[in-house]
């Protein structure tokens, strides 16, 4: 299969007003099908990018590309047809009355008869749990809650690409679980996923590939196991990998290899080595 890049920045560049530059020369391709997570420090300019991907944010120099197109020129409603943004805080995406109509407003734009809005409500309310809400007030819900109202707004919207700010602050683990496990069936799916997180054992259970950004540059991107296998590139950006990562690490003069991921794969690490030295006998 063709790879077919569906985000394109190239030498982007941007600042906030007078400000110095926040996201500085960045270059990068998206390809369809992939899910990218974006990990850094608070303040590396996360945020900052993943606005460009839908031209909430516009370069001062240098381009980005939604499939194949320009943003400079395009307006955020027509690039949300194709690229769904989920906010870090809900609060900055939801206002509406209700939970239904919250969810439903995205769509006002689709040109959708108004029956299969109320289908797209009713299945996105359904994913993220929140059947029961479809009339609640959402400032009367839990932030938690509210961020899945966001989530299930640009559910609806059925995009190609759905970029996710940290979904899983404010969650507790089951959620985030739920959230996580959610947009892995949307990546499988065939959407195109981009998300932000400060959480190294998300990255390593759902992404592919991270961009590790630094003080608005790209300090590293490629996959996610090779990133994770780097502790120093890490900590040049005080993040830590993941602590199976770390513990195999640790454990690399007895042969562990540097870049687990998963405990299943130590477990399966340590029972072979056990087994060589007979020490399961
Ligand atoms: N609206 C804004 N106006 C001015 N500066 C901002 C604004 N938003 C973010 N910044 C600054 O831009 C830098 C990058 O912020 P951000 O993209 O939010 O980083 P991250 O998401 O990685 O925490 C920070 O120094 C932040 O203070
Ligand atoms: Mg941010």
């Amino acid at each position: 299969m063709n790879r077919q890049v569906l985000i394109k920045a190239e030498n982007l560049t941007f600042k906030y007003g007078t400000e110095p530059p926040v996201l500085r020369n960045i270059s990068l391709e998206i390809a369809r099908g992939e899910c990218v997570a974006v990990i850094g420090q608070n303040g590396a300019g996360k945020t900052t990018l993943a606005k460009h991907f839908n031209g909430m944010l516009k370069p001062v120099s240098g381009k980005v590309y939604v499939g194949g197109r320009d943003t400079e020129r395009l307006k955020v409603s027509v690039l949300a047809r194709t690229v769904g943004y989920v906010f870090q805080n809900p609060d900055h995406q939801i206002f509406h009355d209700t939970v239904g109509k919250e969810v439903a407003f995205g769509l006002k734009n689709f040109d959708l008869p108004g029956k299969v809005i109320e289908e797209r409500v009713t299945a996105a309310l359904e994913t993220v749990g929140l059947t029961a809400h479809h009339a609640t007030y959402p400032f009367n819900l839990s932030k938690g809650q509210r961020q899945r109202v966001a989530l299930a707004s640009v559910l609806a919207m059925q995009t190609e690409v759905i970029v996710l700010d940290e979904p899983t602050t404010g969650q507790d683990y089951r959620e985030s679980m739920q959230i996580m496990n959610l947009v892995k069936k949307l990546n499988q799916n065939g959407h195109t996923v981009i998300f932000i997180t400060h959480d190294m054992a998300l990255v390593a259970e759902f992404a592919q590939r991270a961009i590790v950004l630094c003080n608005g540059e790209i300090l590293a991107d490629g996959g996610v196991r090779s990133i994770f296998s780097r502790p120093e590139l890490l900590k040049e950006t005080f993040l830590k990998p993941p602590q199976i990562t770390a513990l195999a690490q640790s454990l690399n003069r007895y042969a562990i290899p540097p870049d687990v991921l998963k405990v299943k794969e130590m477990y399966e690490l340590l029972k072979a080595r056990g087994e060589e030295i007979g020490c399961f006998s």
